[in-house]
């Protein structure tokens, strides 16, 4: 399976129940509206940024792998089933979005994947664990930006991977105006942002190699340490 593929077959793993993962992978009537009317994406657009963001993780990579936050893990579980060799660790403070995703691991037996309730912030692993830290759709959300730069750095092992995605404002008027008015209010975005220059120009200090992009409102990122 393909790298499209993989993100395709997340859409089938919502059963259309869930509002959030419909939203998340542009799929149900109700997320490809919220795509539409506050990203100004559809689905091909939302699959191009989910796969650049993905692109730091190797196929057959089968080293130790952090993502943090996983939320209801409707982006990455289909695609852990593909990397039955990884040592795979998922990390959120939400215990209610994290036990979606812990359903999904199961029902897709997924024996290499562990979850820990926590905050990106204070983690508790030791310097230099990881081979790559994956973050989808997270630092926006994140109350305490700095320390979950730091903290991320700190986990990665030199010439780890950090890669990810996340809003990045200034890059489309609707979409500023929905996260200051919609997702601020009720508290799934916390600003400080990162606008499309400060985010390169962050990442290019503390990372050795960068690459990155962006689809409308989102900003993919692949980085080495
Ligand atoms: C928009 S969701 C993204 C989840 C998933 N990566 C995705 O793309 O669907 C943001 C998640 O960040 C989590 N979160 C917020 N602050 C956090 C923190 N300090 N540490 C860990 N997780 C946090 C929330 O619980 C929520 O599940």
């Amino acid at each position: 399976m393909d790298r499209k593929d993989v993100i395709r077959s997340a859409y089938r793993l919502t059963g259309g129940s869930s509002f959030y993962d419909g939203m998340i992978t542009c799929s149900t009537l109700s997320g490809k509206a919220v795509c539409r009317l506050a990203w100004a994406m559809n689905k091909a657009e939302n699959d191009a940024y989910l796969e650049k963001a993905l692109s730091g993780i190797p196929e057959h990579f089968s080293g130790r792998l952090l993502e943090v936050p996983v939320g209801t893990g409707i982006l990455t579980m289909p695609l852990y089933q593909t990397l039955p060799e990884a040592d795979i660790t998922c990390l959120d403070y939400s215990a209610d979005m994290m036990g979606q995703a812990q359903e999904k691991a199961s029902r897709l037996h997924l024996h290499n994947v562990t979850f820990r309730q926590g905050d990106v912030g204070a983690l508790s692993y030791e310097d230099n664990t990881f081979d790559i830290v994956l973050s989808l759709n997270g630092f926006h959300a994140f109350p305490d930006k700095e320390a979950a730069y730091r903290e991320v750095f700190r986990v990665l092992k030199p010439g780890g991977t950090f890669c990810g995605c996340f809003y990045v404002k200034g890059e489309h008027k609707r979409t500023d105006w929905f996260v200051r008015h919609i997702y601020e209010k009720t508290g799934f975005f916390t600003p400080p942002y990162e606008t499309a220059s400060s985010l390169k120009n962050r990442l290019e200090r503390m990372y050795a190699a960068v690459t990155l992009g962006q689809v409308k409102g989102i900003a993919w990122f692949v980085c080495r340490k």
